[in-house]
């Protein structure tokens, strides 16, 4: 594992710097593990305090849409198009990308008419090179670890961090090492690892497992580390809603709801609107609001047991399980910037899971499982009247439906609960009808005219 590096990437180009959490300490450099040197607490990257005009958020707008009609290759990444808001690079310093971000705004009919709520879009992260939002981040936190001389990068992750960081890291020349809880995430990510070259470890334990060992590993190897605990990470996450909300010519939706994980998406896109508020960018803040699926509800839990003071952890178990994490490592960032927005936070089950998954597919659009939390999630909030119906709301959708293909079968051929065909009682079997009208199984035919012609005949009745 050579070269050793000298420092972990800091602050020498001074537009910003990092400040704990938990006891504000605000410090140039940050250590392996990204935590406060006095309180342990997570650690975030913080800018001078504007003293812009207004006149300088309308020039920031115009600078970054002509940036859209420029071939320069930071011009071209949805990242670094916003890089105003990003900490410093050197000059031309080359960035590791691969033209992320630039990812779709949709409108979304069919779940709209479900939902009730008009004026429904999502924001599709899994328009991204390796399929998910984790690209967004990556970039930055690749580019900056790649700066500060790492051979090595590392992480723990439920699939896409992994497939994200091995790609961005074959780009910029470095090896990778990737911790994966073994038997728990899809073929499809853990074969993106393979493919862009990472040493993929499947560890016998769950993520959070994985997370644990990783931050003991980076204390005593020098492999620089890619979690959302890097808050590299989260700056380039932030451009998401950056872009959202250029998209939407600046007006913000009412709400913004995202699937909630190890939370660092939540605290980013949190920070971003934070910080676009206080450049003028928008005038008010969206709601932001977060879904677990129940079985992964730590924030929930934290939430509804302890106010937001102190982590509920758990064993989480979920069939979305890029998201089946019970020890969030983000959970203090994000309660702050639920509460400061004034956003939500429930639990949806895998049957609602599953129902919202296949009503997105069938907006021809598609996600991975734990994306359509969120559809799930907003038909709670309407029903709490949380979310009204003449107001606007944007899903974030992070990951891409290819990402889980078993997960897509297996619920159209009915294999996705065993125990649902048992089910009697009435809420049950409800559910389950629920769930046949969106089922689409393939079916095996003769190669003949009569028999295709007959499978029609037959759909078409029924
Ligand atoms: N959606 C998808 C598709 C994810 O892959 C993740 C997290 C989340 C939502 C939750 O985001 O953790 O920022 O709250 N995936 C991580 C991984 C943990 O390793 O790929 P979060």
């Amino acid at each position: 594992m050579s070269p050793q590096p000298t420092a972990a990437p800091d602050a020498q180009h001074k537009n910003f710097r990092f400040r704990c959490i938990g006891c504000g300490d605000l410090s140039d450099a940050a250590g392996q593990d990204f935590r406060c040197q006095r309180c342990s607490d997570l650690l975030e990257i913080v800018y001078p305090a504007s003293k812009d005009s207004p006149t300088a958020a309308v020039h920031l707008k115009s600078t970054w849409r002509e940036r859209r009609l420029s071939d320069r290759s930071l011009d071209r990444s949805g990242v670094w198009r916003f890089r105003e808001m990003l900490p410093s690079l050197a000059g031309d310093e080359q960035v590791i990308t691969l033209s992320e971000g630039n990812t779709p705004l949709y409108e979304l009919p069919r779940c709209a008419r479900i939902t009730g709520v008009p004026k429904l879009f999502a924001k599709h992260q899994g328009i991204n090179p390796t399929g998910s939002f984790k690209d967004a981040g990556m970039t930055v936190a690749a580019t900056f670890a790649h700066r500060a001389g790492f051979a090595w990068v590392a992480c723990a992750s439920t699939g896409n961090t992994s497939a994200s960081m091995a790609a961005y890291a074959a780009r910029g020349g470095m090896r990778s090492l990737v911790l994966v809880p073994e038997g728990k995430i899809s073929w499809s990510k853990l074969s993106q690892a393979l493919d862009y070259g990472a040493v993929t470890c499947q560890l016998r334990t769950d993520f959070d497992g994985c997370l644990q060992l990783l931050q003991k590993l980076v204390c005593h190897a020098p492999v620089y580390q890619l979690n959302s605990i890097n808050p590299f990470r989260l700056e380039g996450q932030k451009t998401l809603a950056i872009e959202l909300l250029e998209q939407l010519d600046w007006q913000p939706p009412d709400h913004l709801i995202v699937p909630g994980g190890n939370l660092g998406n939540s605290s980013a896109i949190g920070k971003a609107l934070l910080e676009m508020r206080d450049l003028g960018l928008i005038s008010r803040l969206p709601k932001l609001s977060v879904i677990q699926a129940e079985g992964a509800n730590a924030l929930v839990r934290t939430l509804r047991e302890s106010h937001g003071k102190k982590l509920v952890s758990l064993q989480a178990e979920t069939r979305a399980t890029a998201i089946r994490i019970g020890n969030p490592a983000s959970w203090k960032k994000a309660v702050h910037v639920i509460e400061a927005s004034g956003g939500a936070c429930e639990q949806v089950s895998e049957i609602e899971i599953a129902r919202a998954k296949a009503e997105i597919g069938a907006e021809g659009i598609g996600c991975e499982p734990a994306s359509a939390v969120t559809l799930a999630g907003l038909k709670k909030l309407v029903a709490q009247q949380f979310v009204r119906p003449d107001e606007s709301v944007v899903l974030i959708l992070t990951g891409n439906l290819l990402k889980d293909p078993d997960y897509t079968i297996e619920f159209h051929k009915g294999e996705l609960f065993p125990d649902e065909s048992d089910a009697t009682s009435k809420d049950s079997l409800r559910l389950e009808d629920s769930l046949n009208v969106l089922r689409r199984p393939p079916v095996i035919l003769d190669a003949t005219l009569d028999a295709v012609i007959g499978t029609l005949e037959q759909v078409e009745k029924s």
